[in-house]
């Protein structure tokens, strides 16, 4: 596996590439990696020649006492399970080199009716800074294909609504959560956790498969399942809940009646540590 540090390199090693008529998947990251990311490595091989990772801890998507100075940070490992894996390059850029101006940078941007609900209602800025390091990552790796988790609902539907609107020629795929045994799904955030907040956690996911067998079974008062499962996860040791949220899939906007495609996402606190999931959920 070519491990780059520096454009240079990256864009030789890609211009080769295309030259060949390889096409390139990308899986972007910020590291600490598990088996989630592991799998999106895996998609992406299915669906392309040449496999790019890239792990860069991203100041720009945390906010004021968010964890981005202690966010996990483990560049060896990570290298070493890439590699296992079959990924073909790894790019870890430092800041300096992804934020020149990190002071004033330039800004992606999508509209707020995608980005200023759920995980934007209670993370302001978060996506700015997410769909800013994508697209520069785009922009330097030129991915044919670009692999992301289903477990960001939110994300993956930002980044989708961004490719489409500036016209970028990549195939966005969405790969499924991947969890533990007991249901809860993997995140780098699971290992701050502690021991009694770990048996817990998987409650989460219960709480979903609930409302879901709830809409299943053709109850159709959304605002009150959502109740009904903030109460649950409260009942069931979480701290804090920030959402419970029945949406329509598409434009994350609250289900209604006619919507036939829902995603049902929830975010709990277990101490300081948020941790998030969601259920796609389709009428037949
Ligand atoms: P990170 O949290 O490292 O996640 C990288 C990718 O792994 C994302 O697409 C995420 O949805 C996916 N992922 C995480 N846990 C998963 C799981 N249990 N199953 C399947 N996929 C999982 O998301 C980011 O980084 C950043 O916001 C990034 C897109 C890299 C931009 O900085």
């Amino acid at each position: 596996m070519i491990v780059c540090h520096e454009l240079m390199r990256l864009r030789e090693t890609i211009t080769q590439w295309k030259q060949a008529g390889l096409r390139i998947g990308f899986v972007p990251t910020m590291g600490n990696l598990h088996a989630g990311h592991l799998s999106l490595i895996e998609q992406a091989q299915r669906r392309a020649d040449k496999v790019v990772s890239s792990v860069f801890v991203n100041p720009l998507q945390f906010g004021e006492g968010e964890d981005f100075e202690r966010y996990p940070r483990s560049l060896t490992t990570d290298a070493d399970q890439l590699r296992q894996q079959g990924c073909d390059l790894l790019f870890a850029p430092d800041v300096a080199l992804m934020y020149p101006e990190l002071s004033e940078p330039v800004r992606v941007m999508v509209p707020r009716s995608l980005t200023g609900c759920l995980e934007g209602a209670v993370r302001p800025g978060h996506f700015d800074g997410v769909t800013t390091v994508v697209a520069k990552l785009f922009n330097m790796v030129q991915p044919d294909v670009a692999v992301f988790g289903q477990k960001d609902y939110q994300q993956w539907r930002v980044l989708s609504a961004m490719v489409t609107e500036l016209n970028w020629p990549i195939e966005m795929v969405k790969a499924p959560i991947v969890r533990a045994e007991d249901g809860l799904a993997l995140s780098s955030r699971n290992q701050y956790l502690t021991p009694m907040q770990r048996q817990i956690a998987p409650h989460l996911v219960r709480v979903l498969q609930a409302v879901v067998s709830d809409l299943s079974a053709g109850k159709r008062d959304f605002r009150g399942l959502e109740r009904e499962a903030s109460a649950r996860l409260l009942a069931a040791g979480f701290d804090q809940v920030d959402y419970v949220s029945i949406v329509d899939a598409q434009r994350l906007t609250p289900a209604c009646c006619a919507d036939r495609d829902l995603v049902v996402l929830a975010v709990a606190r277990l101490g300081t540590t948020r941790l998030l999931d969601n259920i796609e959920w389709s009428a037949v």
